[in-house]
């Protein structure tokens, strides 16, 4: 049976301060989506990382499709109402429009889907991450998918031998998609030449080579993109199917252990490390530490099992522990160099017009 994966995410407010959303109004979103499971759709479950609610839906209806967006649309819009009432902060921040045109892209919230024929077991993880940037993902997905020495797959499955196909996009162009697809490993450093610029290219998707099959997709909308000014961090989803032909579901970990420093947290204008937390975790208040959650499921005919909280076992403690370390670390030089981001990455202009005030007094 061909089965779509939709995961849609937004900011739509939260409590004292970009934290986490309220009860209420995760409630009101998952009664939204309730009403359409077994109609619309065939399952669905319901989230949040930080101040951003996850929809994970399945259904029949193809990516894109506008009866699913529209649901999602609803939902975001229906829980900013009850932000709006209980004043929390920046009800309905990431819907940038006003009106439902068609599908979600360009309005604000994240998109990730993929159509897929669903394998006898079909496991795969949701990722969702908040207060960074869709090139987050760089690193963790290059190591699982291009490198033997975390991915041990590579070398040990022939299923993954002939490798995969990487759709990687320019994240700066704003007026249409630009993408680049680039096979590893033969063009291994190309991909890396790419990837290590996480403001500029993200992973869009990926795809096994032998099979054809989709492996990962990643959503890719930068809001300032959208905005033209900061209006919070990009924020990004991905869903990513795994075993068999794909990496197993454990040859994420390391990758995500190694906590990159990635573009967000405080004011979106930072640099910090990527911290794997468990899922419904508030965001940090040590200056808003980018943090990303993993869900796994196993899929029968469209249905979901119960999720495993990919973080959660007591490794991840371990690991958070070096992570606050490597943040504090970075934060100790304040606004010095690489602890806030390059000029023309900066999120907030304030900095642009004092400079330019500045350059007055220069002789
Ligand atoms: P199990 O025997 O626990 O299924 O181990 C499977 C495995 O090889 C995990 O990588
Ligand atoms: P989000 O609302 O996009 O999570 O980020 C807000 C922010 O900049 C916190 O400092
Ligand atoms: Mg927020
Ligand atoms: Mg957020
Ligand atoms: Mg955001």
């Amino acid at each position: 049976m061909k089965i779509t994966l939709s995961v849609l995410k937004a900011d739509i407010g939260s409590i004292g301060g970009h934290t986490l959303p309220s009860r209420r109004v995760l409630t009101k979103v998952e009664e939204v989506v309730r009403e359409e499971v077994g109609r619309l759709l065939l399952d669905a479950h319901v989230f949040h990382i930080g101040d951003d609610i996850v929809l994970l839906f399945s259904h029949i209806h193809g990516i894109r499709n506008a009866a699913i967006h529209e649901l999602a649309w609803k939902a975001f819009r229906e829980g900013t109402q009850v932000a709006k009432e209980e004043g929390l902060y920046g009800a309905g921040q990431d819907l940038l429009k006003d009106a439902f045109s068609g599908n979600l892209h360009g309005l604000g919230p994240q998109v990730a889907e993929m159509e897929f024929e669903e394998r006898p077991a079909e496991p795969f993880m949701v990722l969702a991450a908040d207060k960074t940037e869709p090139g987050a993902f760089n690193l963790p997905l290059y190591l699982v998918f291009a490198d033997p020495m975390y991915s041990s797959g590579l070398l040990l499955s022939s299923e993954l031998r002939p490798g995969f196909r990487f759709r990687i996009m320019d994240l700066a162009q704003t007026e249409r998609d630009s993408y680049i697809v680039l096979d590893a490993p033969e063009r291994l450093y190309d991909i890396a030449a790419l990837l290590r610029d996480s403001h500029r290219f993200g992973i869009e998707s990926i795809w096994s080579r032998r099979y054809g099959e989709i492996a990962a997709v990643v959503s890719t909308t930068r809001l300032r993109n959208i905005a033209g000014r900061y209006v919070g961090k990009d924020d990004p989803v991905a869903i990513i199917r795994t075993q068999k032909i794909f990496p197993a579901t454990e040859e994420f970990g390391p990758p995500f252990a190694l906590a990159p420093f990635v573009a967000g947290d405080t004011r979106g204008s930072h640099h910090l490390p990527l911290m794997p937390v468990k899922a419904n975790t508030p965001a940090s208040t040590f200056f808003c530490v980018p943090m990303v959650c993993g869900l796994a499921f196993s899929l029968k005919e469209g249905r979901f099992s119960e999720p495993v909280d990919l973080f959660a076992d007591p490794v991840w403690d371990t690991v958070r522990a070096k992570v606050v370390e490597k943040a504090q670390e970075m934060r100790r030089q304040g606004f010095y160099g690489p602890a806030m981001l390059p000029m023309e990455e900066l999120e907030y202009t304030g900095i642009a017009e004092r400079l330019k005030e500045l350059e007055r007094e220069f002789s």
